[in-house]
């Protein structure tokens, strides 16, 4: 086990991990030759760079000019996150991707899609190099309480129906400690700084499709989510961690204790009293810090 995933993982030094892979690495058809023949692979779009891939993902899927897909950029110019946050994309230092999708279910369910797109991440990880991601709810990826991956869901949707889904998925794999301004030092960090080693953007990029693909399908063909909601559960950085939830209208503090099947938050507060906090327009975060 250990030996199969050590052979997809390069080890290298910190200098030497600096010659990037080659763009050509990150070429659709080799991807596509890494995956079995399904829905969203049968249509993967690479570009040497874009202002984000969520915005080119929305253009097209509004446009009709993509059904269901994944759009990758090697590089962003105008990343984004969640609260209008900037998201750090240099060049070949990680994965930019969004998945184009046409759920069939409800918006009600929309939040499932990050939860799966997280579990994806992680499980993709891990069978690659063996190292565990957990999931700081809602949509961040950490590895040693810093953040290595971030998810941004984004709808188009009346009441009833969702015209188009757009999954951003960034995770930074081979970005440096120089890598990112002061104020993101201390919070994030690349799978190469914490683990050493650099990992194959194509093969982890194909695995990622792969575990999604599983989840997915789970899902919307068996209407089960209570294995994710058990996966979530033990891959959850924030269950039973004391936090702080900033929302746009108050602020308060207590126990993380739960994940609803609709993806929020249970905090129990120091008055025993138990608040639902839905992903939406809140932050969480430890006491102590970022986790
Ligand atoms: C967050 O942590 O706030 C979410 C970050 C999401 C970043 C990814 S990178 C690919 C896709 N394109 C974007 O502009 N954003 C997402």
């Amino acid at each position: 086990m250990e030996n199969s995933r050590q052979g997809r993982v390069e080890s290298l030094s910190k200098s030497k991990a600096l010659d990037k892979e080659p763009l050509a690495s990150l070429d659709g058809q080799q991807i596509k030759k890494l995956l079995d023949a399904w829905s969203f692979s049968q249509d993967i779009r690479i570009y040497d760079r874009l202002d984000s891939t969520n915005k080119k993902a929305k253009d097209l899927a509004k446009e009709g000019a993509i059904f269901e897909g994944v759009i990758i950029a090697d590089e962003q110019t105008e990343g984004r996150g969640r609260l209008g946050r900037a998201w750090l994309s240099k060049k070949g230092t990680g994965i930019w991707m969004s998945i184009v999708l046409r759920p069939v279910f409800s918006p009600n369910h929309a939040a499932k899609l990050t939860v799966i797109s997280a579990l994806a991440v992680s499980q993709a990880v891990y069978r690659l190099t063996g190292t565990r991601l957990l999931i700081k709810w809602p949509n961040d990826l950490v590895l040693n309480n810093k953040k290595i991956c971030g998810i941004l869901t984004e709808l188009r949707a009346d009441k009833e129906k969702i015209h188009y889904a757009v999954v951003g998925i960034g995770i930074n794999t081979a970005s440096q400690e120089g890598d990112f301004p002061e104020d993101l030092a201390s919070i994030a960090s690349s799978i190469l700084i914490e683990t050493g080693s650099l990992v194959d953007r194509k093969q982890l990029i194909a695995q990622i499709l792969r575990e999604f693909q599983d989840l997915y399908s789970h899902f919307t063909k068996g209407g089960d989510f209570s294995s994710h909601r058990a996966l979530y559960r033990d891959l959850s950085a924030s269950l039973g961690k004391r936090v702080r939830v900033l929302g746009p209208k108050e602020e308060f503090e207590g126990l993380a204790i739960d994940l609803t099947d609709s993806c929020s938050l249970l905090v129990r507060k120091d008055s025993g009293e138990i608040e639902e906090v839905m992903a939406g327009d809140v932050s969480v975060r430890g006491m102590a810090g970022y986790i």
